[in-house]
Order: structure tokens, then C-alpha cells, then sequence
């Protein structure tokens, strides 16, 4: 079942989100209708919060046109399908950072760059609550940032230069009016 999302202005974007504990079907019902609403709205990462749950769980999916080095090899082959992602933590975040332009479904028609490690090591749970551990590079490793900061309450917008959110201002102010008004 696909998901009615949540957007910028909606106070549940800015809460912290809550660890999950009980790993049952209704954590498996809950991924399976994030992957469809993620698909549907043609994303590569839906958080909790964006669909009013404030719980620590996300799903991304990277395309693997969207995952290969220059050669044409997947930069992170363990990566195939959707990816279920509970209580994540990110470790050995690289000192290499890159700048990259970013978009999040909760705030449609705003883009900008953002900068971020390049590869960090993902440790969460998967929806059976088992411990997993992925080291991830690029835009999978980007991706996997953006969601954890969406269950910290942390837009990508908050992350733009300030030049860049001076420029945003009134777009954001009006998306949080027309959210509120809904
Ligand atoms: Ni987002």
C-alpha cells in the first residue's frame, strides 16, 4: 500500500525518531509499503518520519546505472533491490568529502548541493532485527546520510550553503504554509 507522504512544515520532519524494538509483521508490512510508496514516488530513500512514523527505519534503492564507476563497474555490488534499514549507525565516515546536488520527496521542486563524505560504514538492523554492516560509497553512502539525518530531524536544506538557503527562503516558507494549511 502506497503511503500519503509528509511535508517540510510538518513538525514530525523535525522530531527525533524513536529506535524500533519489536521486529513483527507489522515492521515487514511497514517496509514493504515504504519500498512501494518510495518506488511509486520514484525516489531512492524514504525515512520514517516522511510518512508520519517517528520510528528509526529507512529504505533506500540505488539503480545500478546510478551506482557504477567511470569503467562502467558497480562501485557497491552487495547493493541489489531495495534496502530495508532499522536503527542505523554511521561509522568511519571518510575525510574525503564531496559536494552533490540533493532533492528529498518531503520538499518537492527544491534542489542543492550538499557536501558529505564519500563512503561511510552503515551498521543497522535488518527487518528481522538481525546486525548488518555495509561499507558504502558515493551516491549509495550519500543516501544512506540523508535518511539517518531525517530520523534526527535534519533536512538536507539545513546542510546548504548559506548563500544557497538565503535563495530558498521563500519557496520553503511557502511550502511550510500550503503544509500547514493541508
Ligand atoms: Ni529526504
Amino acid at each position: 500500500m502506497k503511503l500519503p507522504l509528509v511535508f517540510y512544515g510538518d513538525p514530525g520532519l523535525r522530531q527525533q525518531a524513536e529506535p524500533v524494538t519489536v521486529f513483527d509483521d507489522k515492521l515487514l508490512a511497514l517496509s514493504r509499503d515504504m519500498v512501494e510508496t518510495m518506488h511509486a514516488e520514484a525516489g531512492i530513500g524514504l525515512a520514517g518520519p516522511q510518512i508520519g512514523v517517528p520510528r528509526r527505519i529507512f529504505v533506500m534503492e540505488i539503480p545500478p546505472e546510478m551506482d557504477e564507476d567511470e569503467t562502467g563497474a558497480r562501485l557497491n555490488p552487495d547493493l541489489n533491490g531495495p534496502l530495508v534499514v532499522v536503527n542505523p549507525e554511521l561509522l568511519e565516515l571518510s575525510k574525503n568529502k564531496e559536494e552533490m546536488e540533493e532533492g528529498c520527496l518531503s520538499i518537492p521542486d527544491i534542489r542543492g548541493k550538499v557536501r558529505r563524505p564519500v563512503s561511510v560504514t552503515l551498521r543497522f538492523q535488518d527487518v528481522e532485527g538481525r546486525q548488518r554492516e555495509m561499507r558504502l560509497q558515493d551516491l549509495a553512502a550519500r543516501c544512506a546520510q540523508h535518511e539517518t539525518d531525517h530520523l534526527d530531524g535534519i533536512l538536507f536544506v539545513d546542510l546548504l550553503s548559506q548563500v544557497k538557503r538565503v535563495a530558498i527562503k521563500g519557496k520553503l516558507r511557502k511550502l511550510k504554509e500550503q503544509t500547514l494549511q493541508s
